[in-house]
């Protein structure tokens, strides 16, 4: 079967001239998973704005519902979520299709774990090339019990265990979705359970667990490694005020990118999440000589955020540390499309991960450049990109064709190199940027640029 399970909707971006006005990024899609399904195992109602509406979390939204929560769209855009309880969710009666989420099925999985049920779960072409052994394994140390493909991939069938056994877990990969897995499946067990991670990921997990009412304790070590530890089988209590999702550095990462890069550009992006686990995208482009600034720092429901200025700006290719990598994991894609207009080389290592994303990412970008002009070297967990930027440089040639592997960030990336090429740059199927950035295309035209369905 190929990639595509329905029609392809092919995009082409033309080159066009200055993005100029005020984007409002969709809402985080980590936060906006974690705030439904925490809310789905909370006694009472919890309101949460700005949620995103992208297909990923409406997935997140349909397992609950089929578990026993009931989690309602309102026509003012807020959600709400009335939960069943800890340990209080109920077998579903067909199988859990995730789609292209593999946060909503790792992390869901998690939460099963901790149910003395079974469930089926699946997933798109794309997930189903996902490895989930990463998470079976400290599953079933806990006590769930599971039935996969080869490889540990989806379909798979899960039973989960009403009292799991409390684990003192060692993540093999710095893994947000790994951690977060452990520690919902920790919140059935009676005690402590723990997770060291290598590197600090994303922590929305434990702040927002947190908020919810469970305690959690973080210990930061000397070598950069994180010692978490979240106490079993807590009240979580719906939040009295509404949770507002911050906007998502991810997402917002595309068009800061396509404004530094397209001449004459300026954009104003309010209430930016500025988590610092999420964060190494900008701490880079400002490495590279990118205009960012960053104002009116505050704090929204537990996460900083603050409003964004940016400018065109001449980048210079950077070496950019590996151990930035999970600060920055999702944001290697558009990165390299930065690159691709900076003067010099930009060099990227550490980036193994990206092999086991939407799709393989390193391969999928370097082709993405190649198809359209640029020199990349690439290797193992490593690539280089030749910037065509500074006096002499000639620019992107574009013309290419890109293939996305149902991956939205593949997607997105393409087009914004599109729209600072010298010719346009089509991708073979737009379906995706529909689970992170639904209205990317309309938001970006809204800014003046040329993106069109073909
Ligand atoms: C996510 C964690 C990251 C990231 C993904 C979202 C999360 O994956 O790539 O898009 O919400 O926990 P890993 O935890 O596997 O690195």
């Amino acid at each position: 079967m190929s990639d595509h399970e329905t029609a392809p909707k092919p995009i082409t971006a033309r080159p066009g001239g200055a993005l100029r006005g005020r984007v409002k990024v969709p809402g985080d899609k980590s936060i906006s998973h974690r705030a439904v399904m925490f809310g789905g195992l909370a006694v009472g109602e919890t309101r949460i704005l700005d949620v995103l509406t992208g297909e990923d979390v409406i997935r997140t939204a349909e397992a609950f519902r089929a578990l026993g929560a009931s989690v309602d769209m309102e026509a003012d855009g807020s959600w709400r979520v009335r939960g069943v309880g800890i340990g209080g969710l109920t077998e579903p009666a067909d199988v859990l299709d995730m789609g292209n989420s593999g946060t909503a099925a790792r992390l869901l999985l998690g939460v099963l774990a901790g149910h003395g049920i079974t469930a089926f779960m699946t997933g798109d072409a794309s997930l189903r090339k996902r490895p989930m052994g990463r998470v079976t394994v400290p599953l079933a140390q806990m006590g769930a019990q599971f039935t996969t493909r080869s490889g540990g991939r989806l379909p798979l069938a899960i039973t989960g265990k009403e009292e799991p056994v409390p684990i003192e877990y060692e993540l093999p990969v710095a893994s947000a979705q790994v951690k977060s897995a452990v520690l919902l499946a920790g919140l059935a067990a009676r005690g402590a359970t723990t997770v060291i991670e290598p590197q600090a990921t994303r922590d929305h997990t434990e702040r927002l667990l947190r908020h919810f009412g469970a305690t959690v304790t973080v210990e930061d070590r000397a070598d950069g490694s994180r010692r978490i530890t979240v106490i079993g089988q807590p009240e979580l209590t719906a939040p009295k005020d509404p949770i507002r999702v911050p906007a998502d550095p991810s997402s917002a990462g595309f068009p800061i990118v396509a404004a530094l890069i397209a001449a004459g550009s300026e954009l104003h992006l309010p209430n930016i999440g500025l988590n610092e686990t999420r964060t190494g995208l900008y701490t880079t482009l400002q490495e590279m000589g990118a205009d960012i600034s960053i104002e009116n720092r505050r704090d929204e429901g537990g996460e900083p955020v603050g409003d964004f200025t940016v400018k065109a700006s001449a980048l210079k290719g950077i070496e950019v540390p590996a151990e930035r990598a999970p600060s920055m994991i999702d944001e290697y894609p558009i990165l390299a499309v930065a690159a691709a207009y900076a003067e010099g080389k930009t060099v990227m290592r550490g980036i193994h991960e990206l092999r086991v994303k939407e799709s393989d990412r390193l391969a999928a970008v370097a082709a993405l450049l190649r198809e359209n002009g640029v020199t990349v070297e690439d290797g193992e967990d490593w690539m280089i990109v030749h910037g065509t930027g500074g006096p002499g440089g000639k620019g992107v040639p574009g013309g290419g064709t890109v293939q996305t592997h149902l991956d939205h960030r593949i997607a997105m990336s393409a087009l914004v190199l599109g729209h600072a090429a010298e010719a346009p740059v089509r991708i073979d199927d737009g379906e995706a940027i529909g689970t992170s950035f639904p209205d990317f295309v309309g938001l970006m035209n809204g800014l003046g640029a040329d993106i069109a369905p073909d």
